[in-house]
């Protein structure tokens, strides 16, 4: 059967795509066996969030922080959660070795990879000097999380069923912030990262989507209100209630609404997502 012309210039990579379900067919509700997902910056906020969702389906978890300590407090919560086997390693993702190795290390333990959760990133704010974070920023947000993406690709199962690459990037992907250039570099290349990676992944039917929460109640969210109260000469509460004017809802997301975006991109109800960003913002930024 002849391709269609799209999918023509990704011919390098090998076709196992199964055949589309059809209208009607009755589509699995839960994997068969259990999916090996590896999750990065497990260890706090959004990341364990994900990481305790992700546990409720039995799945075999690979958990990546620089702060074992951290990781091992998700760890034992994920177990008691209903994670079927729980690995975790210390990986600064901003090295590339270290990054190999925790890949490579967490296949060994669980087997190929199903589904990568690239969520671990530094916030904050950059400004030109010596002390400008801008490198910092582009380091872990960006390229950080390409070693992790090609280092999934390195170790992912076989098809045909889906597999899944998912970035956590940030509404300030799509919106500037005076004085977050570096932070709003990173996430909006991230989306970038994301389409293209797509396109190069569609014809093995992995998935590779983005998610953009914007405030989230986390130690990041509140360490950039402190920053916001700060800069402004008011109290935390104050930019608090000015940051929520900003939010059609009026509050933070919590991690677990950024969680349950999460888990829908990797059920069988998004089979037809893929080179996404899906915003969770309150309604703070709409297209
Ligand atoms: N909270 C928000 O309002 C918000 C909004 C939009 C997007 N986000 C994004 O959501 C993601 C999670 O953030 P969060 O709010 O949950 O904040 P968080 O609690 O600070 O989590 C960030 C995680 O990333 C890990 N990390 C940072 N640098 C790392 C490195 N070099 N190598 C490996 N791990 C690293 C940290 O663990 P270690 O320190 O142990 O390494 C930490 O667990 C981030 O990508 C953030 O940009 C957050």
């Amino acid at each position: 059967m002849k391709r269609p012309k799209t999918l023509s210039r990704t011919s390098t990579v090998k076709d196992v795509r199964s055949e589309p379900l059809r209208a009607g067919a009755a589509r699995p509700t839960k994997a068969a066996s259990p999916r090996h997902i590896v999750i990065t910056g497990a260890g706090t906020g959004i990341g364990r969030a994900i990481a305790l969702r992700l546990a409720r389906e039995g799945s075999y978890l690979s958990l990546l922080a620089r702060n074992v300590a951290r990781l091992e407090e998700t760890r034992s919560l994920a177990l008691k959660e209903g994670a079927a086997k729980v690995y975790v390693e210390s990986c600064d993702i901003r090295r590339e070795v270290q990054v190999v190795q925790a890949f490579a290390h967490a296949a060994s333990e669980h087997g190929p990879v199903h589904i990568l959760i690239a969520n671990a990133g530094i916030g904050g704010a950059n400004a030109p000097g010596k002390k400008d974070r801008f490198e910092d920023l582009i380091q872990t947000n960006l390229m950080g999380t390409y070693a992790c993406m090609r280092q999934a690709q390195a170790h992912l199962a076989s098809g045909p069923d889906p597999r899944h690459l998912v970035v956590i990037a940030s509404i300030l992907a799509r919106i500037g912030v005076s004085g977050y250039s570096g932070y709003c570099a990173s996430k909006a290349g991230l989306l970038g990262l994301v389409r293209a990676l797509a396109m190069e992944l569609a014809p093995s039917n992995v998935h590779v989507n983005a998610v953009c929460p914007g405030w989230v109640a986390t130690d990041m969210a509140h360490e950039g209100l402190e920053a916001m109260a700060k800069g402004m000469g008011i109290s935390k509460a104050q930019a608090y209630k000015q940051a929520m004017s900003q939010v059609p809802l009026g509050r933070m997301s919590e991690p677990e609404d950024v969680a349950g975006l999460v888990r829908w991109l990797i059920s069988v109800d998004a089979l037809g997502v893929t080179g996404q960003g899906m915003d969770v913002n309150g309604g703070a930024f709409m297209h």
